[in-house]
């Protein structure tokens, strides 16, 4: 079946770092999903086809979030002014425990699902509770609103309250259940989800490790998000060399691996996290809001560490990835101006755009999807067309109307979502 559709826009992507790619006036040819081509005129044998105009506004490919937890989302902004593990401990471990009743998920994940799709965030990968049905049910509420995800069931086997603690062997089998039950090829997927080290024990991740390479699946984690916890993961792991070499003494380190923050790396984690061909993902709206710290986007980006971005709700405080990117400069600009002595570069915008759509497409693309997050031939059509809405008289530029939106827009501005060519 050969589905064509033609999109006439301004279309704007970034598919290398460096900087934004403009094609003014262009015309998308669109079949079974992928993009043919961009022209500057409709092709001769399309010429029968309707063409559906974004008008003065801008296209861009939709954008991904590559690290946020599902039933955080209703604690968005609560508690935040406390650190890491306090606010684990008095806000989200009581929270989670709730998702224990699957009606209060059915409930409550549709609704997390909604956001995502409002907010343009087309692709994401998720964290659920450790409660498997429930998370199942999360999985159910993406794939019904159309969206692509990869989501996991979340082990904890110590350091955690009693109604969220589980015995390794229950956790383990309730990963491989949940894994079992969701594999295929859906647009929902499976993704092994030890939650962090302090939380899990090495028999329960060297498990989990062997699950992943066994089933031949992606892996999330946290690394290395505040100082407090390092140190406490250097007192659980006393035979570890570094918080990285856990992970990668359990098996969970891989080019499939998406190891979220990662500010307190030492240069012999960040070999071994290159080594390893695993991604970083940058989720600088939660750092602020923890107080944990800034990771050195601009050095790790400047090293050729693979990177992505997350919105880390409920830690960060909004699902909109278009602000994540804003915060990601604004963190890198901070740390280069409180810290001169360490030579830090702010990162463009053009990077960090970079990062929410093709570095974040990237992860999808090395687990085997169509390539997506940019507007190449061949890859996914995943599109959002921006309009600002602003008086004609204004002006601006299709680039300037990109900035514009990531820094001041919001969902309103969003027109039309398109993900692998099906409007949403
Ligand atoms: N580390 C372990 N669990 C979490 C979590 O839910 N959020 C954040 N930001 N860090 C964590
Ligand atoms: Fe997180």
């Amino acid at each position: 079946m050969n589905l064509t559709a033609l999109y006439k826009g301004h279309f704007i992507d970034t598919p290398t770092p460096g900087q934004f790619r403009v094609r003014k006036d262009a015309i998308a040819i669109v079949e079974d999903g992928k993009l043919l081509s961009l022209e500057r005129e409709v092709p001769a044998q399309f010429s029968s086809l309707p063409v559906k105009d974004s008008g003065a506004g801008v296209v861009i490919p939709s954008f991904i979030d590559l690290h946020v937890h599902a039933p955080q989302h209703m604690q968005m902004g609560v508690g935040l002014t406390l650190g890491l593990l306090d606010w684990l401990e008095n806000h989200t471990f009581p929270r989670e425990s709730r998702f224990a009743d699957e009606a209060y998920a059915r409930s409550l994940y549709p609704l997390f699902a909604a956001e995502l799709l409002r907010q343009g965030s087309l692709r994401s990968v998720v964290y659920g509770t450790v409660h498997l049905e429930s998370t199942l049910i999360l999985a159910q509420a993406l794939e019904k609103a159309g969206l692509i995800a990869f989501v996991g069931k979340v082990n904890m086997d110590r350091n955690a309250p009693d109604d969220l603690k589980e015995t390794s062997e229950a956790s383990f089998k309730g990963s491989e259940e949940f894994c079992r039950r969701l594999a295929g090829q859906g647009r929902v997927r499976p993704i092994v989800t030890p939650r962090f080290a302090p939380s899990c024990t090495k028999k329960l991740m060297k498990e989990l490790g062997r699950l992943s390479q066994r089933l031949n699946l992606p892996v999330q984690s946290h690394l290395a998000e505040t100082l407090t916890e390092a140190q406490w993961v250097s007192q659980l792991f006393p035979e570890s060399r570094s918080y990285t070499d856990v992970y990668n003494d359990c098996g969970l380190l891989g080019p499939a691996s998406l190891m979220a923050h990662a500010i307190f790396l030492n240069d012999e984690e960040i070999n071994l996290i290159m080594e390893r061909e695993s991604t970083l993902v940058h989720c600088p709206s939660a750092n602020i809001n923890l107080g944990s710290g800034i990771m050195p986007l601009g050095r790790y980006l400047d090293r050729g560490v693979n990177l992505g971005l997350g919105s880390d709700v409920g830690a960060g405080h909004t699902l909109a990835m278009y602000r994540s990117v804003v915060q990601a400069v604004q963190a890198s600009t901070l740390l280069r101006i409180l810290r001169p002595e360490e030579n830090h570069r702010a990162v463009t915008l053009s990077e960090a755009f970079y990062l929410a759509t093709m570095g974040n497409g990237k992860f999808f693309t090395r687990q085997g999807w169509v390539p997506c997050g940019a507007f190449e031939p061949g890859m996914s059509f995943d599109a959002l067309a921006i309009d600002m809405g602003l008086p004609e008289a204004v002006d601006l530029s299709p680039l300037n109307q990109l900035e514009r939106f990531l820094y001041a827009g919001d969902d309103r501005h969003i027109k039309t979502r398109i993900l692998a060519g099906r409007q949403l």
